[in-house]
């Protein structure tokens, strides 16, 4: 390691695990990626971890409407999640869940060193309380009319007509967003950090760190004004969450091991890499950290998360970096305007490069909201991309494979304008690193410019027909593309599709860790390959596809978290207890002339033999059936055939698509004829 390599650890917000990905979300882990990516590719050791954010009051009863359990939900989320990050190329070093066991670890471990250093204090709250799902209600869970302008159905924090804010107990003709039913209020005990424990500690942090945004310390003065608030960080049952040692059913608050999901996910990417934790978490780690967040989660990570690191002995993060919202075409984002676009929905029509790069266009330092607007979205990636930057390969490849079989020259044509390139790389690295995205683009297009211009200027298909001039001819396409290079090498951080096609293309690495040290030498008497389109032009269409899409799909978005073969509708004990099930042994199994699907078994129902027509043909051949246990529907009505009479049905498990049947088996020892129930 030379002296100038830092060791940085970044890390975007833990997306929560009970809805999808959109294009909103993907402002940050852009945001961040291309960061992460400029450090290494100027040969920083940097490590960009995340994870799914999967405990809480939202999560459970998401799971609970979709008949699943929270497990199974954040387990489908996750897999969703891990796929939309990777198709839009978030180079994580490590995605990860906050329900594993090194979360709960570090939970429990913070959480007792904030108990034996006394910032606990334990205090009885009466709170909503919903009677008939005999919960306690989360503010956002209760619904009611606004205090203040008399607005029916509003949230118990907030009210989306005024404005106001107030508690759900100023709420008037409160009901359960759950069930309905009035809430009560109920005394329950909680746990309260004592985060003005903490004031010095955190006054000193924003004023050491120097590195928060202006609009940050500013907000954080304001809150130190008003004085810190304890934070309850426990939630009584039921919850979906990690329990709180020692106590019986109270659970830490989602918010508290939320950002140790930060360090439990670190955890286990060094327990697979055989990377140093505390390098990176000791109190006197030389690393540096980074959290990327929106504006609404600023108080989570400069106050508490920065406390309870503090307690228990472990580093604070370098700095917090907030950005805004996004906004499309000037708007919020909206489902009913086909706004609020998903991840994946973005995925099926368009490039992911072209959002990357358009978010790139539009990112600083501050913290400021980002409206990403259609036709100006299309307009540039159109003429930047496609139209400045590839564009210049393009008109030079051809020269290149045409008369030099695809080798570029031995020398620049014009070194001078090579150097300048070459030292613009600096204000555009400090563009970078200081997170200046717009003016990182806009230099580069500036150069890219200069290129073209240099091209239109030198003219190489005019003197392409002069034998007379191959060698300047030569010289002038390698200056092309040895520029294209440099704006490939620096677009590399925000445009990693383009990267990689225009690596094969050149035939030499530029993702790679470091590459920002090899722009000073051009490639000569290189070998480039055959150029292809190395990025398409937008069409229209697509976007209005996508939105349309999004428009229609209300609910395609929650769908895709359903079962995919629904829960039937609820039927009584009774009902069920209507069902007769018996083990049966299957005597003799044989197939059914003219039929596709059948085999006709002969069941043992114990001491009674039945026989049965079972659509079982695809998955099993008669002589492996015999012998076997099964489960029978015995007193469902005997039904005529076409090829005798069927009397009852054997169960067997299969998937909408016809992707398998599996006969259900009775454990051994199960005899025939004895009831299932
Ligand atoms: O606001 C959110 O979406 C949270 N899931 C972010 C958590 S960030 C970190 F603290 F885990
Ligand atoms: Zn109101």
């Amino acid at each position: 390691m030379n002296d100038s390599q830092r060791k940085i650890l970044v890390t975007s917000a833990l997306p929560y695990a009970n809805g999808p990905i959109h294009i909103g979300h993907m402002v940050e882990y852009v945001q961040t990626d291309i960061w992460a990516r400029f450090l290494r590719s100027v040969g920083h050791v940097v490590y960009y971890v995340c994870a799914d954010d999967t405990h809480g009051t939202p999560i459970m009863l998401q799971a609970r409407k979709l008949g699943v359990s929270p497990e199974e939900l954040i387990k489908r989320t996750e897999i969703e999640h891990r796929d939309d990050f990777r198709d839009f190329n978030i180079a994580f070093d490590h995605y990860y869940t906050t329900h594993s066991s090194e979360n709960r670890y570090y939970s429990e471990f913070i959480y007792n060193s904030l108990v034996t250093n006394n910032h606990i204090q334990k205090r009885t709250v009466r709170q909503a309380y919903d009677p008939e799902e005999n919960m306690f209600l989360p503010d956002r869970f209760i619904r009611g009319t606004c205090p203040r302008c008399d607005v029916k159905d509003q949230y118990g924090d907030s009210c989306e007509s005024c404005g106001a804010t107030y508690s759900p107990t100023d709420l008037k003709q409160p009901v359960s967003a759950i069930s309905g039913a009035t809430p009560v209020l109920k005394e329950s005990d909680h746990f309260f950090v004592k985060l003005s424990n903490f004031e010095a500690m955190l006054k000193e942090w924003t004023g050491v760190t120097g590195k928060l945004q202006s609009e940050v310390t500013n907000k954080l003065s304001e809150w130190f004004t008003a004085g810190l608030r304890d934070w309850d960080i426990s939630r009584d049952e039921p919850y979906f969450g990690f329990e709180i040692p020692g106590e019986t059913g109270k659970y830490f608050y989602v918010w508290l091991d939320a950002p140790i999901g930060y360090m439990a996910s670190f955890k286990s990417f060094c327990d697979k890499s055989g990377k140093d934790f505390n390098e990176y978490w000791g109190s006197d780690s030389r690393a540096e950290l980074y959290h990327f967040v929106g504006k609404d989660i600023l108080y989570f990570h400069t106050l508490f998360w920065p406390a309870m690191l503090h307690s228990a002995g472990f580093r604070k993060p370098t700095s917090v970096f907030v950005h805004g919202f996004l906004t499309v075409d000037g708007q919020k984002m909206s489902k009913s305007r086909g706004t609020l676009v998903s991840a994946r929905t973005y995925l099926d029509y368009l490039d992911p490069d072209y959002l990357r790069y358009y978010f790139a266009t539009k990112l600083n330092s501050h913290v400021e909201d980002l409206d990403l607007n259609l036709d100006d979205f299309l307009q540039r990636v159109n003429s930047d991309l496609v139209g400045k930057v590839v564009n210049i390969a393009s008109r030079c490849a051809g020269f290149i494979a045409k008369h030099f079989n695809n080798q570029l020259g031995a020398e620049l044509d014009d070194t001078d304008l090579y150097e300048e390139f070459v030292r613009e790389s600096e204000s555009i690295a400090e563009y970078y690193e200081a997170r200046e995205f717009s003016r990182a683009m806009r230099d580069i297009m500036s150069f890219a410019d200069k290129a073209n211009q240099y091209l239109n200027e030198q003219q190489p298909w005019k003197i392409a027909h002069d034998e007379k001039k191959r060698q300047e001819l030569h010289k002038i396409c390698t200056q092309g593309i040895n520029l294209f290079r440099l704006l490939i090498i620096w677009l590399n951080p925000v445009v990693p599709g383009l990267t990689s096609r225009s690596e094969s293309f050149l035939r030499c690495s530029i993702s790679k860790s470091g590459v920002w040290q090899d722009i000073r030498t051009p490639l000569l008497n290189h070998s480039i390959g055959e150029f292809f389109p190395l990025l398409k032009r937008i069409d229209s269409t697509k976007i209005e596809s996508m939105i349309e899409e999004s428009s229609n799909r209300k609910e395609a978005d929650m769908s895709q978290y359903l079962l995919q073969d629904p829960i039937g509708e609820e039927i009584s004990i009774d009902e069920f207890s209507k069902i007769d099930l018996r083990v049966a042994v299957i005597m003799q199994a044989s197939l059914v002339e003219n039929a596709d699907k059948l085999l006709q078994l002969t069941l043992d129902v114990g001491g009674e033999t039945r026989n049965v027509f079972a659509g079982i043909k695809s998955a099993y051949s008669p002589d492996e059936l015999v012998g076997r246990r099964v489960v029978l529907v015995a007193n469902l009505a005997s039904r005529k055939m076409r090829f005798g009479i069927s009397e009852g049905m054997v169960l067997a498990a299969s998937g909408i698509d016809d992707d398998g049947i599996f006969l259900i088996e009775p454990d051994t020892g199960a005899e025939p004829g004895m009831r299932v129930r």
